[in-house]
């Protein structure tokens, strides 16, 4: 089976080569790697493949689909969790087998909002730099006392419950709002209504997968009901947040921080090194003029464990595929 991975970084490749050689050496996987992203442009890249990988930024719409169905590719394996990028209607009725990995490392995620969270609160980033400069003022870098704080938690799913845990133990209140709570939350906070947590948490960090019902979930109106001051964290996907709201929102002071891994507009920006280019995104460019704002570029999920699970459970998924039997992270079965 050949196998296009597109948006494939070195990582990718060494990770998914380990993990070839190590567990699934004897099956007749052939894998070709291309650093482009899938878009209307590059379909052609995967002539002669039987399946492609993808990830988060690549655009599997109407269009994109039909043409991989036209050059005879079955499989869409998609290396993350969410899967708003793919049109599933439109994957389903051209015939594909669709599969996802549905949990790599959620404590991977759920650590890397904490970094955020204490990096921001404690200006480590700042002090970092000022001390390799021989500047050792404080002044600028004080922070508040987590323990005894207010975490509210919106999305108790797997990353989110991992959140909720960890601010459990720093010594935080946990708040959470979910549609569908996970049953193990009632060990570590309360269920509330997102208003009410909006209104009562000095820590937003926001968990819950983009759908319709999400989108801009963050806006002036939510905003506007956020606690004073309040810390907002978006680790899941851009468009959760509207971003010209929460420029507003900071530019008002009622927004107190801000932590971002994740961008509406991130395709056009993330996962490459842009340091010689210039940046026509305005938005982003605004956002990154506030000092108490912190972007990292979508690596919540960068660690050796997470990249070895995404590895190992995708060619578990091409392997049901191949042997016609069950997937349970199957989105759509041939
Ligand atoms: P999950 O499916 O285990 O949990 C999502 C939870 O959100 C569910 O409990 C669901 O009921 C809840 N939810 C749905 N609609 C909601 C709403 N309107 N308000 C509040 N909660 C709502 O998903 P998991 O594994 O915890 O992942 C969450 C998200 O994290 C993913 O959808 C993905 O977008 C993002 N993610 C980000 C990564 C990164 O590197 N930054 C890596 C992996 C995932």
């Amino acid at each position: 089976m050949k196998v296009t991975l597109y948006s494939a970084q070195p990582y990718d490749e060494r990770f998914f080569e380990e993990t070839h050689l190590e567990g699934f050496a004897d099956e007749a996987f052939e894998l070709v790697y291309q650093t482009a992203t899938l878009t209307h442009q590059t379909t052609a890249l995967a002539e002669g493949s039987d399946a492609v990988c993808v990830f988060v930024n690549d655009v599997l719409d109407a269009v994109v689909l039909e043409a991989l169905a036209g050059m005879g590719v079955k499989a869409i394996v998609l290396r993350c969790a969410g899967f708003n990028n793919i049109d599933l209607d439109a994957a389903e009725r051209l015939g594909f087998f669709v599969a996802r990995v549905p949990a790599y490392s959620p404590e991977a995620v759920a650590e890397h909002a904490l970094a955020l969270a204490m990096t921001l609160n404690r200006h480590t980033h700042r002090a970092f730099n000022r001390v390799r400069e021989g500047n050792f003022a404080l002044d600028g870098l004080l922070g508040v006392t987590l323990h005894g704080r207010t975490v509210g938690i919106v999305g108790t799913g797997r990353i989110g419950l991992a959140t909720a845990r960890i601010f459990k133990g720093l010594g935080c209140r946990v708040l959470g709002s979910d549609p569908f709570p996970a049953p193990d939350f009632a060990d570590i906070g309360e269920i509330v209504a997102l208003d009410t947590l909006l209104a009562r948490a000095d820590i937003v960090s926001l968990h819950c997968p983009l759908l319709e019902a999400t989108h801009h979930l963050i806006n002036d109106a939510s905003l506007a009901r956020m606690k004073p001051g309040a810390m907002l964290i978006n680790t899941s996907r851009g468009a959760l947040i509207d971003t010209c709201a929460v420029i507003e929102a900071l530019k008002s002071r009622q927004l107190g921080a801000l932590a971002i891994d994740v961008y509406e507009q991130e395709s056009g920006l993330f996962f490459r090194d842009r340091s010689s280019e210039i940046i026509d995104d305005d938005v982003f460019s605004r956002l990154m003029t506030f000092p108490n704002v912190l972007v990292t570029g979508h690596q919540g999920f960068f660690t050796v464990e997470a990249l070895r699970e995404i590895a190992q459970v995708t060619f578990q998924n091409l392997l049901c595929l191949t042997r016609g039997v069950h997937c349970d992270n199957a989105l759509i079965t041939r």
